[in-house]
């Protein structure tokens, strides 16, 4: 099983530039012409679907996404509206759900995964909140055999970087705490910090899922201000096989310029290494 995340895509209205310099749209184009070449099982959406909420910006992601031929599961970031995609992703029956909150279960075979929002709509810092993590905690205990994968937007541990642990999942120990109690949890993994970090986690891994709009800086140090790089922005495909563990391959889309033709997709390279 093969399961794709992509993150903060960042999209805005009429292929307007992200930052007026990072072509989000056109690399969200080629991360869904590399996944309809590889056919993973489903495709994660991990939040910051759009760049500040708006609905022609969300009407433009559903013209983007129209062309994915892999079903496709949405998860508000901070940039994103509840009411929004509720609107214009009529379709998506697991956003509908009797909760403010889009927290859902995708059961595949073998494997179930959390999907759970940590969103709040007063500011670009998130939380999970009581009722989530009870439901998280019963959900997990249906299944204690049967192998799992928690996804949310907010990195629910320190990502090292200022900038974005200031807007931090302020609840990120109590999940950890109920990851704890479950050895099922394969791997927790997360978006917005626009860059691809692995932690311990519990007994497992977190991980963050690069951005496809653009690169945050590496600020690692403790006075480097916040910056876009130019380093590529990229995605996660999460293999993962009945009693093994989950290999995370991280995919970097090829720079703008070579974006649409010129770059050769991965199944059509055959040579050996
Ligand atoms: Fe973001
Ligand atoms: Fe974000």
């Amino acid at each position: 099983m093969i399961i794709a995340q992509i993150s903060d895509m960042h999209i805005q209205e009429d292929r307007r530039l992200y930052k007026g310099r990072f072509d989000a749209a056109g690399n969200l184009e080629t991360c869904i012409t590399q996944l309809n070449a590889l056919k993973p099982d489903l495709l994660l959406a991990t939040g910051d679907l759009v760049n500040r909420a708006g609905p022609a910006k969300y009407a433009f992601l559903r013209e983007l996404l129209a062309a994915c031929e892999i079903p496709v599961y949405l998860m508000p970031g901070n940039h994103d509206d509840r009411g929004l995609m509720r609107e214009f992703f009529p379709k998506h029956n697991y956003l509908f759900t009797e909760n403010d909150r889009l927290h859902y279960k995708i059961e595949c075979d073998g494997l179930n995964i959390f999907m759970l929002d940590s969103s709040i709509p007063s500011g670009d810092e998130g939380n999970i909140g009581a009722d989530q993590l009870a439901w998280l905690e019963n959900q997990l205990a249906l299944s204690p055999e049967k192998p799992a994968i928690i996804a949310l937007h907010h990195p629910p541990f320190a990502t090292g970087t200022r900038y974005i642990d200031n807007f931090f999942c302020a609840d990120g120990p109590e999940l950890r705490q109920l990851v704890a109690r479950h050895p099922n949890v394969l791997r927790v993994i997360s978006g917005h910090l626009h860059r691809n970090i692995q932690v311990n986690y519990a007994h497992t891994i977190g991980s963050v899922c690069p951005s496809t709009a653009v690169t945050f800086g590496l600020a690692i140090a403790p006075k480097t201000p916040f910056f876009y790089s130019h380093e590529p922005p990229g995605y996660h495909l999460h293999l993962w096989q009945p009693g093994k563990p989950i290999i995370t391959h991280t995919v970097l889309l090829p720079p703008a310029e070579i974006a649409n033709g010129a770059y050769p997709r991965h199944h059509e390279i055959r040579e050996s290494p």
